[in-house]
């Protein structure tokens, strides 16, 4: 049997966190077995802690505060993710900008947006998405690359609006993250 090691980064909630702890970890799928090796946060306060740990997986919080430039930071971030030298790294809600510090180092990250990429880039994507004219919405699993929310797409799942309201439009929006993310991780994984 072999092992497919994850390494998750998170800032908030943690939902997505949870929903792929549920779906993948320590599950196995064709004779590979994927594990959530650690998950690590940028904020001491994030609800998804608390998650994390009720499936007993080890968290490190790597507080930004406590550095004085974003390259001081990634550098931490980087020797902690190759201290478990993971097979991917996912990023759920990781609200940090990245530098190159952390691009030139892990190549095997990816992001989930909630937007339909290349529009809707960077903070309060469901915001934007939900306050434009657009007919359809829906989010993007792409690689993390130098460039915020840019790098290659590698799948993207949407719906037609219907004159939701903004709490039932992050629903659906959330909805579409929690079927789309598991799928492309296990397939990165997997095949
Ligand atoms: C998710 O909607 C995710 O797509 C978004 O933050 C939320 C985190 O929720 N990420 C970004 O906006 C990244 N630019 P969660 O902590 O409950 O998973």
């Amino acid at each position: 049997m072999s092992l497919k090691k994850l390494v998750v980064l998170f800032s908030g909630e943690g939902t997505n966190l949870e929903n792929i702890i549920k779906k993948l970890h320590k599950k196995e799928f064709e004779g590979k077995k994927i594990e959530i090796v650690k998950a690590i946060t940028n904020n001491p306060h994030a609800k998804g802690i608390e998650k994390a740990k009720n499936y007993e997986i080890e968290v490190e919080v790597i507080d930004h505060r406590n550095f004085s430039s974003r390259e001081e930071f990634d550098e931490i971030l980087v020797k902690s993710i190759k201290k478990v030298n993971p097979h991917l790294v996912i990023l759920a809600g990781f609200m940090r900008i990245l530098s190159p510090v952390f691009t030139s180092n892990i190549k095997n990250a990816i992001n989930i947006h909630p937007s339909l990429l290349p529009l809707f880039k960077g903070a309060n994507a469901i915001k934007k998405s939900f306050e434009s004219q657009m007919k359809v919405a829906g989010v993007t699993v792409h690689r993390v690359s130098d460039e915020l929310d840019s790098g290659e797409i590698l799948d993207q799942r949407c719906f037609h609006r219907d004159n939701e309201s903004f709490e039932e439009f992050e629903k659906k929006i959330h909805q579409l993250e929690y079927e789309l993310y598991p799928k492309v991780i296990k397939n990165l994984l997997i095949n």
